[in-house]
């Protein structure tokens, strides 16, 4: 599962990472991947909010169909003992099938009187940390259960304790960097860059530092868990960490700016307990009185968009400030913008040469990028 927007990406970045029969499908990315390209992708992706393992598929017309089916879907008496809890999520609709939450209840009722008649005992249901979780998907006459690997969402990586004003989620950032094709070698500067996400994204993803090391994880818990094999993937991910850029230069300078002086403290923290405090360094201050580092390079920025935060009269004046700051001290540098507001980037009287569609949090953006002159 990926954000809306980022499934090319997220497949590209899957077959880096040795997935087979990757294909692009809305939100989410197809493939295949043995043990240890599955256990590699926990411990390296970037862009997947979660990673889902298929157990079956089977023909579902009915109700019936479907309790039937989840019963032969798994060997359930590895896969889940009484003393197990569980929990079960559904997506998509199939007639008489309508409602999420009636299907997953329909599994759940199967998984139980299943366990009843081999044991005379049930799990429990368990919606915080259980110890499986199932995934539904019924579409095209079809149900596919499978369970999720991930547990908690891929996108909290865990260095951001605390969070900034509408921050993106983590997944979201290290997506929209990768777009911009920025590769550690020319500086990166976020002049309004709020708890430093995507600064923090990019440095970590210029030094190869994997971002699933030292997490738990709910494949951890299943019957077949190799530890052997998941022991090398992480030795195999902590070695894909140079403590400098791969081509042997030190990563170009990689700066933001904030107004919030809180806020800037949470982007110096954030970088820190993500390792790379020492490369990402923030400034408290005013966009308009950023002075960038010796470029050209690449600005990136999430502006308010007036959805959450801000009023659109004052944010005009902001995107149209930046606008003539960005031209005027960054010429010859790329933009990439966050815009979930046409008449705002309109505002920074510039053209933009792409617009990538993506979701933020459920909101239609675009990820704009501009060549300054
Ligand atoms: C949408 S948030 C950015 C979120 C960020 N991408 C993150 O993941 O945390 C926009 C940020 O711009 C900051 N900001 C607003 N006006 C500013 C200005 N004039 N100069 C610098 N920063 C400003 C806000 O304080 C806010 O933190």
């Amino acid at each position: 599962m990926l954000p809306p927007g980022l499934e090319q990406a997220g497949a590209e970045e899957l077959v880096a990472l040795g997935a087979r029969a990757v294909r692009p499908l809305r939100w989410a990315v197809r493939f295949e991947a043995d043990a240890a390209s599955f256990y590699r992708l926990h411990l390296q992706a970037r862009l997947p909010f979660r990673l889902l393992r298929q157990l079956a598929v089977f023909p579902c017309q009915s109700r019936d169909d479907l309790y039937a089916g989840v019963q032969d879907a798994a060997d359930w008496q590895r896969w889940l003992p009484p003393e197990h809890s569980f929990r079960v999520d559904a997506s998509g609709s199939l007639p008489g099938l309508s409602h999420g939450h009636y299907s997953a209840l329909q599994v759940k009722n199967a998984l139980v009187d299943w366990q009843r008649q081999r044991w005379g005992r049930r799990s429990s249901v368990e919606l915080d940390h259980p110890d499986l979780q199932l995934h539904l998907h019924l579409g095209g006459g079809q149900a596919q259960l499978s369970v999720d690997g991930s547990g908690e969402s891929l996108h909290r990586r865990g260095y951001r304790a605390r969070m900034g004003l509408a921050p993106l989620k983590e997944n979201l950032a290290a997506g929209l960097i990768r777009l911009t094709g920025w590769d550690g070698q020319v500086p990166l500067a976020d002049p309004l860059c709020g708890s430093g996400t995507l600064l923090i994204e990019a440095a970590c993803l210029a030094l190869g530092r994997a971002p699933g090391l030292g997490r738990r994880f709910a494949l951890e818990r299943w019957p077949d868990f190799n530890a052997e094999l998941w022991q090398r993937e992480s030795e195999a991910a902590a070695q894909a960490s140079p403590p400098l850029w791969a081509k042997g230069r030190p990563l170009a300078p990689i700066v933001g700016r904030e107004l919030d002086p809180q806020v800037a403290e949470q982007a110096r923290a954030n970088a820190a307990a993500a390792g790379v405090g020492e490369m990402v360094r923030i400034e408290t201050g005013d966009l308009r009185t950023f002075q960038p580092p010796a470029g050209p390079g690449v600005v990136v920025c999430n502006p308010p968009y007036g959805e959450r935060i801000g009023e659109l009269d004052a944010l005009e004046t902001l995107y149209s400030d930046l606008g003539a700051l960005l031209k005027e001290r960054c010429s010859g540098w790329d933009l990439w913008l966050l815009s979930g507001n046409p008449k705002l980037s309109g505002a920074l009287r510039m053209k933009a040469s792409r617009r990538l569609p993506v979701s933020n949090g459920g909101i239609d953006c675009r990820w704009l990028h501009y060549t300054i002159r």
